[in-house]
């Protein structure tokens, strides 16, 4: 039996922003903090979310050129989105002029408001066959692709980079400068070389440097995870906005501003729950499989949740899937409660 909890719900709908803090081409601009591309994991549902809590465009996830041409139709329904979610950036990638500008012509009638060259892509299968992060080791290459979408298109098109391929080679003055020439609209940087791939940490001073010189907007990303070091960031790399990925994963309060510590754990679940039902209407069966991974990160930080964690992922039924979330939330919320008096409980 499915346990109802009424939340207390305070409205954490973003402050609509209507002032435009700059363009990016022709597309106006209406916030600094965005969902960051993350293949299986930023898709339409996602996306949607965060866009309503603030995020300022949304970034499809990467999808190979040639998987387009082919007209495989699970690689363009990653292009699939709703109307909220605009601006709408698809993001593609590849290792040749000729299919990266065919890819990006068959799916301009979509309505992508730009289209982004990844640049970044450091896992081998991609790279190693020139495409993602490959291209920073083939910036002629990576310059007529830009050249041609830019001129075989109608939309602005901008690019997303590493800082370099190699830790002791940090190429990224010389990728700006030819992306720049080729005509990109404006450039995310990964503040990561593909050889750390996700290890050590984002180099935001080397961030903060391109910003200084590019004559284009600059997005700045790697290791926000919180609202205080987003605004730290913002401040002292003085980029236009930055990407925010992983931490973006069951915390879609960030774009609002809103530190998740600050929340109780029935405001966290009213919007979990929330974003399930729009996976189950977008992915109909097996959403509760997908959903898992969020549903970890939306609750990881209550300490009854990680008793529960290895049961609840090992659920393949999703009736099971619903009633143990709800049971355990009745616990984790009497527990929160406690917890709360505890806290205020005078000395
Ligand atoms: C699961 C996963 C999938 C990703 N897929 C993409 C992708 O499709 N395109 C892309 O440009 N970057 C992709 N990235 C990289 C992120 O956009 C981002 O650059 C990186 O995670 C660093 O930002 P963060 O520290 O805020 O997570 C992916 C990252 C993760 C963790």
């Amino acid at each position: 039996m499915k346990v109802v909890i009424e939340p207390k719900i305070k409205s954490l709908a973003s402050p609509k922003v209507s002032e435009v803090l700059f363009h990016v081409g022709n597309v106006p601009i209406h916030g600094r903090s965005v969902l960051s591309p993350m293949a299986g994991v930023s898709d339409s549902p996602h996306r949607l979310l965060a866009r309503s809590k603030g995020s300022a465009w949304s970034f499809t996830e990467f999808v190979a050129a040639e998987q387009i041409n082919l007209g495989n139709p699970k690689a363009i329904r990653l292009f699939h989105h709703e109307p909220d979610e605009d601006p709408v950036w698809f993001q593609i990638f590849g290792n040749s002029v000729e299919s990266i500008t065919s890819a990006a012509q068959r799916i301009e009638p979509l309505n992508p408001k730009i289209i982004d060259l990844n640049m970044g892509c450091s896992v081998q299968r991609v790279s190693q066959g020139g495409s993602g992060a490959g291209l920073l080791k083939n910036l002629p290459l990576a310059g007529r692709m830009i050249e041609s979408l830019c001129k075989n298109t109608s939309v602005p098109i901008t690019a997303k980079i590493r800082i370099g391929w190699y830790n002791d080679i940090l190429n990224y003055k010389e990728t700006v400068h030819v992306l720049q020439e080729s005509g990109v609209s404006a450039i995310s940087v990964h503040g990561r070389t593909k050889e750390m791939a996700y290890t050590g940490s984002a180099n935001w001073d080397v961030i903060a440097e391109i910003k200084s010189f590019a004559n284009v907007p600059i997005f700045g990303n790697g290791d926000i995870d919180s609202v205080s070091l987003m605004q730290k960031r913002l401040r002292e790399s003085k980029v236009d906005a930055v990407l925010i990925g992983r931490a973006a994963i069951g915390n879609p309060w960030i774009f609002s501003g809103i530190e998740k510590s600050s929340l109780s754990i029935l405001e966290i679940n009213e919007v979990a729950w929330n974003h399930y039902q729009a996976m189950k209407h977008f992915y109909d069966r097996d959403a509760f499989i997908l959903f898992k991974k969020y549903f970890t990160k939306y609750f990881h930080d209550f300490e009854d949740y990680k008793k529960d964690k290895d049961a609840i992922l090992r659920i393949r039924d999703e009736m099971e899937f619903e009633e143990t979330w709800f049971s355990s939330l009745e616990r984790y919320s009497q527990n929160f409660n406690l917890f709360l008096i505890q806290q205020k409980r005078p000395a």
